[in-house]
């Protein structure tokens, strides 16, 4: 029987599916080992395969087909825009992308002013202010610690995600307006969809049926 395969974001989200996944009786040990280097790992039993990737990569994988399902966060799938489905929200991870900045950034985006925009998230920056709020701004895109962009005066304002707020407050910067909301999402290849249908949607099935028992 052919692999299923798997693509897992790397860290945090990683073990969180993986918690998710032993739920519904698919396990796999050897993944929980954090000193591991391993990037592939299979469960014989169930004919599935995981293997870890960075974040943006997920939709990469899972959109060329190297990858029949992925989870990954919507901020990166957003920012991809790859053809895949979208079939799950899991619910973790929650968080929102924001454009935020000092609180005195507010009349700059309020009269469209013509500011800069730092961002590790640069799709979504456009989307947002030239698609929504039909702002010309300029993007500058960063790789992290976004935040200080407008601390050293790189840029006006940042776009990105606020979980806590925490590293917002602890910087004198604040949630200027709300892009989306973010969490943790089942993606699946098109054409795996039809090949794989029938563990695919098993798979689903079962996470669906999980989630709505948490819910209760
Ligand atoms: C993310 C995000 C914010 C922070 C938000 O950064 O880019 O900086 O977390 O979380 P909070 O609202 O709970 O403070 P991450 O830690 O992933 O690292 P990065 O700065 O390298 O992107």
């Amino acid at each position: 029987m052919r692999y299923l395969t798997i693509a897992l974001t790397k860290g945090r989200l990683a073990f969180k599916t993986l918690e998710l996944l032993e739920q519904i009786g698919i396990t796999c040990d050897e993944m929980k080992d954090k000193n591991s280097r391993k990037l592939i790992f299979t469960n014989e039993e169930r004919g599935i395969r995981f293997f870890l990737a960075k974040a943006n990569d997920v939709p990469t994988y899972v959109e060329y087909g190297a990858a029949d399902i992925g989870i990954c966060g919507k901020d990166t799938i957003l920012e991809e825009g790859r053809k895949l489905y979208e079939v799950i929200d899991l619910g973790f991870g929650r968080c929102r992308m924001c454009v935020c900045g000092p609180a005195s950034a507010e009349d700059l985006l309020r009269h469209h002013e013509l500011i800069r925009v730092a961002t590790k998230y640069p799709g979504i920056a456009k989307d947002y202010f030239y698609n929504k709020k039909h702002q010309t701004v300029e993007i500058i895109k960063l790789n992290g610690s976004i935040e200080l962009a407008p601390l050293v005066g790189l840029s006006e304002v940042i776009v990105d995600i606020v979980e806590t707020g925490s590293t917002l407050r602890e910087n004198g910067l604040t949630v200027l307006e709300e892009i989306c909301d973010l969490s943790a999402r089942v993606i699946v290849n098109q054409v795996s969809m039809k090949r794989e249908n029938v563990r695919v949607t098993r798979l689903i099935k079962d996470l669906q049926s999980l989630l709505q028992e948490e819910r209760l």
